[in-house]
């Protein structure tokens, strides 16, 4: 059975170095696990200063992007493209509002952070920015499309 676009789509997440200092590396990925939704790209990596501002090059006039792009080069993230019926949208429902404390009981930042500066994980925005970040963090090659048993429970 041929996958469909729908089914094809993909979204950037990553846990960023907040979220891996604090040992939340299994329970995110656990909750996108669970929803339904396929793993099909990831790697452990330390983004240079150079490579955090490429990430964030659309917010590079605001005065937090000094701070914020110390922050993600500061130490491991865990880079991501997560596959899925919706996964880019409903990824970040699951992940919550940007400001954690506006961040509902049950999301992510909501259940697990406090600063907007430490707000444990990022997921892409829309189509564009998802095809732009998975395009900045990954090699084509390193995408893996595959069945899973579970394929047929899900759709
Ligand atoms: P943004 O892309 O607006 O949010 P999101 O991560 O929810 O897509 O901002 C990127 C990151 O910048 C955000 O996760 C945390 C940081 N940030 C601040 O530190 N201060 C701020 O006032 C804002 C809006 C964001």
């Amino acid at each position: 059975q041929e996958l469909s676009a729908a089914e094809l789509e993909r979204t950037f997440i990553a846990i960023k170095p907040d979220g891996v200092q604090r040992g939340l590396i299994a329970e995110i990925i656990a909750r996108f696990e669970r929803k339904g939704y396929k793993l099909v790209a990831i790697k452990l990596v330390h983004p240079t200063k150079d490579f955090a501002e490429k990430h964030y090059d659309d917010l590079k006039a605001r005065p937090f992007f000094n701070g914020l792009t110390d922050f993600l080069s500061s130490g491991p993230v865990v880079a991501m493209v997560w596959e899925g019926q919706g996964v880019i949208k409903y990824g970040r429902k699951m992940i919550g509002a940007t400001a954690p404390l506006a961040s509902e009981p049950g999301t992510i930042r909501g259940d697990f952070a406090i600063a907007v500066g430490r707000n444990i994980i990022h997921g892409s925005d829309g189509p564009e920015t998802a095809k732009d970040e998975i395009a900045l963090w990954f090699k084509p090659e390193e995408l893996l499309t595959y069945k899973k048993e579970t394929d047929k429970w899900l759709y």
